[in-house]
């Protein structure tokens, strides 16, 4: 189990990353792992910010590569000031999205295309990747109606289309498939806890957890 890990979770509106995220946080620190628990757009006071831009308002306030630039510019402070200093002093990072989701919204669900989203990650990223990445995959339309019982007001992704959402699915899907190595994707239309079982199952395998 050499060095602090970088995990992500991926995936479309209400397929459940921020409910994992808690369990998976829990599940390391049990452990006695020293971990930071994150999340995009976001993660630090500036990206924070960013994020407000983001969350809020209408599906259309932003024109599509500005979006996308906004996303990398939240990113970029994150990695700065959040993600590689507490990889540096030793603790996991466990991440509620990252440069996947500006593939599946912005590249696939908006139209910039997989080769304007990679350019701004080598532009920006220095080659940071995530060591693991849970893809959690749920039908759109069921996700979307998991997004309805919960409160809150950064809806501003949850109001483009279905078709958008159905998108952002099929994106991830093609992600987990072109780097499997990096990747599992896990099914989500199923209970909480089976889920968490499945996800503690994988991260502890590969990590040799014991
Ligand atoms: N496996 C599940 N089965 C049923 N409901 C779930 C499940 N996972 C999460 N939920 C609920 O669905 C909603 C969306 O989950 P959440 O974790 O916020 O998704 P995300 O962060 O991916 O948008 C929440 O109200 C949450 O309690
Ligand atoms: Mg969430």
């Amino acid at each position: 189990m050499a060095g602090a890990k970088f995990i992500t979770l991926e995936g479309g509106e209400g397929a459940g990353k921020s409910t994992q995220l808690r369990l998976l946080v829990a599940a390391l620190q049990a452990k006695s792992i020293a971990c930071v628990q994150t999340r995009e757009p976001g993660g630090s006071p500036g990206g924070e910010e960013i994020r407000e831009l983001l969350v809020k308002g209408e599906p259309g306030r932003w024109d599509a590569l500005t979006e996308a630039l906004l996303m990398f510019a939240a990113r970029t402070d994150h990695v700065a000031r959040t993600i590689k200093p507490a990889l540096d002093a030793g603790k996991w990072v466990v991440c509620d999205r990252f440069t996947d989701s500006t593939y599946a919204y912005q590249g696939a669900g908006r139209g910039l295309g997989k080769e304007r989203i990679a350019a701004m990650e080598a532009a920006t990223l220095g080659g940071l990747k995530p060591d693991l990445t849970l893809v959690l995959d749920l039908p759109a339309e069921m996700g979307l109606k998991r997004t309805l019982s919960r409160p809150g007001s950064d809806t501003r992704f949850e109001k483009f289309d279905l078709g958008f959402h159905e998108k952002l699915r099929t994106a991830f899907l093609e992600i987990a498939k072109r780097e499997p190595s990096r990747c599992i994707v896990v099914d989500t239309a199923r209970d909480v806890e089976t889920v968490a079982a499945d996800i503690w199952r994988i991260v502890s395998s590969r990590f040799g957890i014991t």
